[in-house]
């Protein structure tokens, strides 16, 4: 047996408002939930076990995943009452593992797109006898993340949460979400209490000097958590760039999924995925985007980057650039919209009338600013 615990409770605030009724695991990326291929690849690389760590819209998790035997795995669900951040989330979840004190327990943020060789690095922290292995990406900018400085044999030496000045930018390697614990280790995490696996628990195994090593790698990555990551993390999926057991058809420019219907005179490239029920219409051109279950595109629109959520409709000659179009809302004809722009769900935009300058709310609270542009 060899147990996984996934962490998808986050309420994902960055993908508002995709997020508002579904959590960031459970969106649709290259025609499955996400998790799904995580789930798959856990699958692959022989991982028998998984508990998910639920909070936000917890009940959704069990809906969609059951017992986990569609999958070929054991799943359970922990649910928290109230958040308990990462570290309380694994903490609160290792109540239903299996593991010895002294098994490996791999533990992954449930919104990482990763190529990580998942058997590799639990045997690396087998041989290695390590208290935590963590997964560790390099990346050109690492202002955004948690920082890993490794010494010459690979054991980490620091965590410097999301650095701000030059100073404290002293390695390129970053955390990318993926550990093996040793199952005791979990359990000396305080329970019933928030805690943040990054910022306590982390450097709290160093100041007791503890054993914990960083693995480097040049797989792919990518953190899902960002509108902009969301779409382009589907796309490469469609297109091969990073492979999936859970890709339901096979690598290519587009996919599109059965039941949908896509007009012979649209133009699809880029890695575009169309869920089941999506129109695509004649002369609409549609790139590197997601459009989601029983959206419509319009006759002529253009569509760049873009998540179109549930049942949206966008309408003839509209544009979207890197927008973000919540579940149901209308678009009408000829609206054109500035990049980055993020559609409330259920809003309704009139034809040839309205540019948005939204900043990102949740479903209900977005402030319009309208201006004519035609
Ligand atoms: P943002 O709100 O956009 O930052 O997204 P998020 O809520 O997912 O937060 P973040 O990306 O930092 O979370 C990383 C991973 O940990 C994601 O897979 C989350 O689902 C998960 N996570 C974050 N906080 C919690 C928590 O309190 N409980 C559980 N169970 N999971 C959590």
């Amino acid at each position: 047996m060899s147990e996984a615990i996934l962490l998808v409770g986050g309420q994902g605030t960055r993908l508002r408002p995709l997020t508002s009724h579904t959590p960031k695991p459970l969106l649709p990326v290259a025609g499955v939930p996400f998790l799904t291929h995580q789930l798959a690849r856990a699958a692959a690389a022989g991982v028998t076990r998984i508990v998910l760590a639920t909070s936000y819209l917890a009940e959704l998790f069990e809906a969609e995943y059951g017992n986990g035997a569609r999958l070929g795995l054991e799943l359970e669900y922990v649910t928290e009452e109230t958040a308990l951040g990462t570290g309380g989330a694994i903490r609160n979840a290792a109540r239903r593992l299996r593991s010895a004190p002294g098994d490996p327990v791999l533990v992954f943020n449930g919104d990482i797109l990763s190529g990580v060789d998942i058997a590799a690095l639990r045997a690396h922290h087998r041989a290695t006898g390590a208290d935590v292995t963590l997964h560790l990406k390099r990346v050109a900018d690492p202002r955004a993340f948690g920082l890993v400085p490794t010494d010459a044999d690979g054991r980490v030496t620091a965590f410097l949460e999301k650095p701000q000045t030059p100073e404290e930018i002293i390695t390129d390697q970053i955390n990318a979400g993926c550990y093996v614990f040793t199952r005791s280790v979990i359990d000396r995490i305080p329970p019933d209490r928030v805690v943040s696996v990054e910022r306590e628990t982390f450097p709290a195994l160093l100041a007791t000097n503890a054993h914990v090593r960083g693995v480097v790698d040049e797989s792919y990555w990518l953190d899902l958590g960002t509108p902009a990551a969301f779409v382009q993390g589907s796309a490469d999926l469609v297109r091969g760039r990073v492979t999936s057991p859970a890709l339901p058809g096979p690598a290519g420019d587009a996919l599109v999924l059965p039941g949908a219907r896509v007009h012979p005179g649209a133009l699809l490239s880029g890695g575009t995925v169309v869920a089941a029920g999506a129109v695509i219409d004649e002369g609409a051109v549609v790139e590197g985007s997601v459009v989601m279950t029983g959206a419509r595109i319009g006759r002529s629109a253009t569509v760049h980057a873009s998540a179109v959520g549930r049942h949206a409709r966008i309408g003839t000659g509209t544009s979207l650039d890197a927008a973000v179009i919540g579940d149901g809302a209308t678009l009408a004809e000829g609206n054109e919209l500035p990049p980055g722009v993020r559609i409330a769900c259920g809003a309704r935009i009139p034809p040839y009338s309205v540019r948005l300058s939204a900043p990102p709310t949740p479903c209900g609270q977005e402030h319009h600013t309208r201006e004519h542009v035609a």
